[in-house]
């Protein structure tokens, strides 16, 4: 049997494909492997959403040249966005890379691999408009056996002014629910006790007028100690619906990653998001009213085209009204062909992204930790994950609002929920103890 192995770089969504691919090989009797010495085939799922994502990935591949000039007969291929994004031309460039794969081709890795196999190239780049890998039972690769990702949806079609996806992933489209709510509850029957319900606004998921609160819903009824998570949202789409259907499940969990992208009206409509401030914030209360305990979370962009001072501050002022737990922040990142690449310009220079960057991850820096300082002497859930990273006789899990918990291991076995007392914290994690 020949072996692959599969490297992932980039979104959730990637790594739940790579999952896929992986079942899509086994299945063709491929075997997969970790280590890279036996390693017939090395496949990169790549990210292509700032350049230095893509530069990661092209260090990566020079740096196998080592590896196949000692073993000659391994073949490199570049799969997922990057892949999409530059197609054969990636070929020519790297030439140490036999075939490229589009997120939407994986069916046809088998095909692809056996003529790479007899020394040629391969490019398989077409996007679908029905693709959804439904039929699919993934193997979970990077799982632990407690927590599992469902990708639900592909594509988007927002069209948000700085962003590739729309063109690496293409257009939307919802798989059907049933196939859903039966991988999840295959999952909760092995012993998973947390799925994540992925797209990349899973609040536009329609499928023949079933929704994202009604799909949600379903899930969570699989059993009350299933732990039910979804990502992305996007806050044009957040509905009353889907807070209600939280707030009538306390299996879903009280986390909504709302990416907000910038604090000004001025930047919002440039990025063609759809929402302003205001009701962006009408959201944030929302969630707030209608589940008070809800974290919240998001991403920035520093440094869009045409940013003034006072947009930047617009952005820093809304950190400090929302009180985010947690922000993935970034600095603008021109890609090729997207709308702002094409018709605006990238005009704040690379210094004053940086400095303004700093300045909204020093800022969220203070506000996590403030939040997590009142978290002190809470009680709270805890699934347990595992033993702890820095300390080996600690354990670690999360609370319903994905905030990690380290706490003494005592009797508690990964898997299981047990109730801890938060006794300290830092800006990152909580510090607690076993409350029984
Ligand atoms: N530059 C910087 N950040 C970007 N993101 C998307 N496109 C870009 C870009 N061109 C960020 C957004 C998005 C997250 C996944 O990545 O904040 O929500
Ligand atoms: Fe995920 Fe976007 Fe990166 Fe593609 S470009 S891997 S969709 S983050």
């Amino acid at each position: 049997m020949e072996k692959v192995l599969i490297e992932t770089y980039g979104c959730q969504m990637n790594f739940a494909d790579s999952e896929v691919v992986g079942a899509i090989l086994k299945t063709n009797n491929y075997a997969l492997t970790d280590d890279i010495e036996q390693a017939d085939f090395v496949l990169i799922n790549t990210c292509a959403i700032r350049d230095n994502a893509e530069q990661r990935v092209r260090h990566r591949v020079r740096e196998l040249k080592a590896q196949q000039n000692k073993r000659r007969q391994m073949r490199i291929g570049i799969l997922g966005c990057m892949a999409e994004r530059l197609q054969s031309q990636l070929m020519s460039e790297e030439e140490n890379v036999s075939f490229v794969v589009g997120p939407d081709a994986y069916r046809q890795l088998p095909s692809i691999l056996q003529q790479v196999r007899q020394g040629q190239k391969a490019a398989e780049t077409e996007l679908s408009q029905t693709e959804t890998y439904a039929d699919i039972e993934p193997v979970r690769l990077a799982s632990n056996g407690i927590s599992a990702y469902i990708s639900i949806m592909r594509g988007c079609q927002n069209y948000c002014t700085y962003c590739v996806v729309p063109y690496t992933r293409g257009r939307e489209r919802s798989r059907q629910p049933q196939t859903i709510v039966d991988e999840a509850r295959k999952l909760w029957q092995q012993g998973y006790r947390e799925v994540t319900l992925l797209g990349q606004n899973v609040n536009s998921y329609n499928c023949d007028n079933y929704d994202f609160p009604q799909l949600i819903e379903d899930v969570a009824a699989i059993s009350p100690d299933l732990r039910v998570r979804f990502a992305t949202s996007h806050p044009k789409d957040l509905s009353d619906k889907l807070l209600q259907a939280m707030a009538a499940h306390s299996n879903i969990c009280r986390c909504i990653h709302l990416p907000v992208q910038s604090g000004s009206n001025h930047m919002l409509k440039a990025m063609n998001r759809h929402y302003t401030i205001e009701w962006y914030l009408e959201r944030v209360d929302a969630i707030r009213k209608y589940i008070p305990d809800c974290s919240i979370t998001t991403d920035v962009i520093a440094g869009f085209c045409g940013e003034t001072l006072d947009d930047h501050q617009a952005t820093l002022d809304l950190f400090r009204q929302v009180r985010y737990d947690y922000a993935y922040m970034f600095k603008y990142s021109m890609r090729p062909n997207t709308y702002a690449h094409r018709h605006m310009h990238d005009d704040v220079g690379e210094e004053e992204k940086t400095r303004r960057l700093n300045e909204i991850i020093k800022l969220q820096g203070e506000i996590a930790l403030e939040n997590n300082q009142k978290e002190i002497g809470r009680e709270y859930e805890v699934l347990v994950e595992g033993v702890s990273h820095r300390n080996k006789s600690q354990l670690f899990g999360r609370n319903s609002q994905n905030k990690v918990i380290v706490f003494d291991k005592r009797d508690a076995i990964p898997g299981t929920y047990r109730r801890t007392i938060v006794e300290s914290c830092t800006a990152a994690t909580l510090i607690g103890k076993l409350a029984d």
